[in-house]
């Protein structure tokens, strides 16, 4: 009882946020990630959405081998038999199956009775054990469920067999106290209560996700849902550094363990970020670029006479300054085969490690001293050119000039045929964003546009992250180089590669 769980949802509801949705591949790289970071459970995705979310949990499950594996599935039979089948070949799987419990949520969206939710959420957890004894129940938007509900739906979904009982304020309503009182009173009220783990399941939309979790667990939650960056639908999730650094710091309030290895959390941010193109704010705790850099005279000179008078974590227990090189442009094969194998990235067959290996070596002239953050920046790119089916960049030339108005000169190939076209603009990226849409001619809008160093430096490669909108869906690009110019076409090209291809996804919580 003094362990907390640690149940990551970055790959599921980290991948509702709008524009973060991720490839198999690149789900692989963070679940092997979590793994290494000994995450207790990783939530992969919602198999019912599509077949490609169906593929990805399946390669998660074939990957992870020391952490749980977990589907989620609404409680209807074809989820959970859809989400059992991409479990299948787990180590260790777990079905997660929810159903709306407030009364908002039953009427107006399910247009069910209590009691038909009720029987509905006994029979999935049924059916789910069928499947697995690791089966977890949410009660979505418990948060604003009637207490005495919530108390008859758990022990009946215990009895049923769910051993996890998950729950989620769904929206963000709640305050730490009224949360915490709504978990001391189903533990204390619940009959069967000791047969299952209580978790908890906060979104941040008025900025209290970790507060209300962490109160949840001094009430008794033993399990925590999480994300990498507080990544999730709108505000986003509670996030995982947060959580764990808190109750870490502060064992003596909390008097509980996470199995979690700390150092692994600065470069699973990082990875996040990279792949999602959601950049972290500086001020971020824990994971933000100056969470750990004292500014002012004053906390300078405290710090170097006696680090306690300003820090209460050290910057090396969350991964901070492990960024060494580790490769340079003398590096063999092996040695870049071995590190990327360290870092969770398989390469299929020996054409593709030649690739990689060969694009290495290209980085490797340009800037000499190679970190883990570049390395897996040129995994994501390479990810990113061959999803960029249609659009592929062939040329680029920008020029920019004191008293001259920036011009850009670009050829794309649009499904195989080249186009060229040049454009002026209020700087060079402006130039090349505006020759790249004369040719595509997609109307987006562009919603942001941020580039951000990925190690320190002149010779550093720039990372661009562009947002762009389109008949209200909105899409992510990134893209990396040393150039920043080309990073941003880059960037540019695979958020209109994206907005190109149809999307056919379910989201979970719109049914
Ligand atoms: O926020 C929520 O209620 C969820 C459930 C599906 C657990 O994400
Ligand atoms: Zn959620």
């Amino acid at each position: 009882m003094n362990q907390l769980i640690i149940f990551d949802t970055t790959l599921r509801d980290g991948e509702q946020s709008p524009g973060a949705s991720m490839t198999k591949d690149e789900k692989v790289r963070i679940a092997k990630m979590l793994e290494r970071m000994r995450v207790d459970v990783i939530e992969a995705g919602f198999p019912i959405a599509s077949p490609g979310d169906f593929e990805a949990v399946r390669a998660v499950a074939r990957a992870v081998k020391d952490s749980i594996v977990c589907g989620l599935a609404r409680a209807a039979d074809a989820d959970i038999d859809r989400a059992g089948e991409a479990l299948k070949e787990a180590a260790a799987g777990r079905i997660h199956t929810f159903i709306a419990t407030s009364p908002i949520h039953m009427k107006m969206k399910l247009r069910m009775e209590p009691d038909q939710v009720l029987e509905r959420a006994v029979e999935a957890v049924h059916r789910a054990r069928r499947w697995t004894d690791d089966v977890e129940f949410s009660a979505e938007d418990a948060g604003r469920s009637e207490l005495d509900f919530l108390c008859r739906i758990t022990e009946a979904v215990i009895a049923a067999g769910a051993r996890t009982i998950n729950i989620p304020d769904t929206v963000g309503y709640n305050v730490p106290d009224q949360f915490a009182h709504t978990i001391r009173n189903l533990i204390e009220r619940v009959p069967n209560a000791d047969k299952a783990i209580f978790s908890v399941h906060c979104h941040n939309d008025l900025g209290l996700a970790v507060a209300n979790s962490l109160a949840a667990v001094l009430a008794g939650a033993r399990q925590v849902e999480c994300t990498i960056n507080g990544l999730g639908e709108r505000a986003g999730n509670a996030s995982l550094e947060e959580i764990v650094m808190t109750v870490r710091t502060r064992r003596d309030v909390f008097q509980l363990e996470t199995g979690i290895d700390t150092t692994q959390i600065v470069p699973a941010s990082r990875l996040v970020s990279n792949i999602t193109g959601f950049p972290v704010q500086p001020n971020k705790a824990i994971v933000g670029a100056n969470a750990f850099a004292h500014e002012s005279g004053i906390h300078q000179d405290g710090v170097l006479k006696h680090r306690e008078t300003y820090e209460i974590m050290r910057a090396e227990d969350v991964g901070w300054n492990t960024n060494r090189m580790v490769l340079g442009k003398h590096s063999g094969r092996n040695a870049f085969r071995t590190r990327m194998d360290e870092l969770g990235v398989s390469f299929s067959s020996e054409e593709e490690l030649n690739d990689a290996f060969a694009r290495f070596k290209a980085l490797a002239d340009k800037k000499h001293e190679i970190y883990d953050e570049d390395l897996q920046a040129l995994v994501t790119d390479a990810n990113l050119a061959a999803v960029n089916e249609r659009v592929k960049l062939r040329y680029l030339r920008v020029c920019s000039e004191t008293g001259e108005t920036p011009n850009a000169q670009v050829t794309l190939a649009l499904d195989g045929v080249e186009h060229n076209a040049a454009a002026q603009g209020g700087g060079p990226v402006d130039a090349a964003f505006k020759a790249i849409e004369s040719i595509l001619q997609t109307g987006t809008d562009l919603l942001l546009y941020s580039v951000n160093n990925i190690t320190s430096g002149t010779d550093s490669q720039g990372e661009v992250t562009v947002r762009v909108a389109k008949g209200g869906r909105i899409v992510n690009g990134q893209g990396a180089d040393t150039d920043i110019v080309i990073a941003s076409a880059k960037a540019y090209i695979n958020a209109l590669n994206k907005v190109l291809q149809p999307s056919e996804r379910e989201h979970p919580q719109l049914l």
